[in-house]
C-alpha cells in the first residue's frame, strides 16, 4: 500500500504509544514485521523548546524505514513549525498529527481528543501541516458517540489534505475500556478515497483478520498487544498468509527479544530515558510463573539480573511451551 508517496510493504502497523515506542522498541517491532512503526507522541511545544527527551523520541535509523513521526498540540501555528524543524532534524516519512489522545493533561490543553470537537481547527492544522512539510500527514482520531459527526470528521482531514486516516474505535469518555467499534472504522472505509487504519483491541490472528474483513480497512494497528511482545506481527502475519497459529516456544522467544532490546537500548543510547523494569515486566506478561518473576524485577535495576530472572523463568517452563500454555496471568 502507499501513503501519499510512501510505499509501505504490509499491512500490518504498530501504534505510537508514549513510554513505550521509542526508537528501540519500534526497531523491535520492525524486525518482527511490523511495515510501519509510530514515535509516541512528540509536544509541538515541546519540539519548539529544544526538550532533549522529546528529541529522543524522533530519533530513528535507516533500516526502521518507513517510521512516522506523532505530534500533537492545540494550535496549527505550533505544529507546523515542530513538523518543519521534525522534518528536517529527523526525516520521517510520515508525520502523524493526534487527534485522539484522551490524557487529562492533553485535553485540558485543548490537544489530542479535544480538537474532535473543533472539526475546522482539525481542517486548519491537517491543511496547514500538509502545505508546509514533503512528508505525508496522516491524523489518528478517536471516535464520537455520534456516527455521522464522526465520519464529518474523517472527511474534513481528507479535504484538508491527509494522506491517511488511523481510527481508534472508542470515544475520549471510554478511554480504554469497554471494546473498540470497528464499525465507525468500516463506514469511514466506505467514504473516503485515502487509507484507512482500523485499531483497537488487535491481538492475535483472529481478532486481525476479523476486523481486516469486517471493515475492509487498508491496514492495521497494533497497540498495547506488542508490549513486551513485539513478535506480535510475526504471529499475526503468519496467521493472516496461512490461517494458522505460529507454534512459538513463547518463553524462549520473549527471552530473547528482551536481550535484543537491552542491546538496541544501549545502541541508541536511550537506557537512562526507558524504565526498565516496567519494560521487562511487560515481556513477563502472560506467562506462567511470570507474576514471580515480575515481584524479582522490581527489586533491581540491573539488567543483567532481569535477564537471569527471566532465564531461571524459562527454565523451569516445559521446553517448547507454546502460546496454548500460557496463561491470563
Ligand atoms: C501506554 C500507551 C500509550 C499510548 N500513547 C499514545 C500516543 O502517544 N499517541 C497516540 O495516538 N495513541 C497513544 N496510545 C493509544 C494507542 O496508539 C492505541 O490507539 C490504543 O492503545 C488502542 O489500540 P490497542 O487496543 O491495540 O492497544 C497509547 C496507548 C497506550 C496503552
Amino acid at each position: 500500500m502507499k501513503i501519499g508517496n510512501v510505499k509501505i510493504n504490509g499491512h500490518l502497523f504498530l501504534a505510537p504509544m508514549a513510554d513505550v515506542t521509542n526508537p528501540a522498541f519500534r526497531m523491535l517491532c520492525k524486525k518482527h514485521g511490523a511495515a510501519l512503526t509510530y514515535s509516541e507522541m512528540i509536544s509541538a511545544d515541546a519540539v519548539l523548546h529544544g526538550n532533549i527527551r522529546t528529541a529522543n523520541r524522533g530519533l530513528s535509523s535507516e533500516e526502521e524505514k518507513p517510521f512516522a513521526i506523532q505530534l500533537f498540540g492545540n494550535s496549527a501555528a505550533t505544529i507546523v513549525n515542530a513538523s518543519s524543524i521534525i522534518e528536517e532534524r529527523f526525516c520521517p516519512d510520515i508525520i502523524d498529527l493526534n487527534f485522539g489522545c484522551p490524557a487529562k493533561v492533553l485535553v485540558k490543553d485543548g490537544s489530542g481528543s479535544a480538537l474532535l470537537d473543533f472539526p475546522e481547527k482539525i481542517r486548519e492544522i491537517v491543511s496547514a501541516v500538509s502545505g508546509k512539510v514533503d512528508a505525508p500527514v496522516t491524523a489518528k482520531i478517536r471516535v464520537l458517540h455520534d456516527m455521522e459527526k464522526t465520519l464529518d470528521i474523517a472527511r474534513v482531514i481528507e479535504e484538508a489534505g491527509a494522506g491517511a486516516i488511523t481510527v481508534h474505535g472508542r470515544t475520549q469518555a471510554q478511554q480504554y475500556a469497554g471494546k473498540a467499534e470497528h464499525e465507525y472504522a468500516r463506514k469511514i472505509k466506505n467514504e473516503l478515497s485515502i487509507p484507512v487504519i482500523a485499531n483497537g483491541d488487535i491481538s492475535n490472528g483472529h481478532s486481525a483478520k476479523h476486523v481486516l474483513e469486517y471493515t475492509g480497512c487498508d491496514a492495521l494497528m497494533v497497540g498495547r498487544a506488542s508490549m513486551g511482545n513485539p513478535h506480535i506481527f510475526t504471529e499475526i502475519s503468519h496467521f493472516l498468509r496461512t490461517g494458522e497459529q505460529l507454534p512459538t516456544d513463547e518463553c524462549t522467544q520473549r527471552l530473547a527479544d528482551f536481550k535484543e532490546y537491552v542491546r538496541l537500548l544501549e545502541l541508541y543510547g536511550l537506557e537512562e530515558y526507558v524504565d526498565i523494569r516496567m519494560h521487562a515486566r511487560w515481556f513477563t506478561r502472560g506467562i506462567k510463573g511470570g507474576r514471580h518473576v515480575r515481584q524479582g524485577i522490581s527489586g533491581t535495576r540491573e539488567k543483567k539480573s532481569i535477564i537471569r530472572l527471566m532465564e531461571s523463568l524459562c527454565a523451569q517452563l516445559p521446553s517448547k511451551a507454546t502460546n496454548n500454555d500460557f496463561h491470563g496471568k
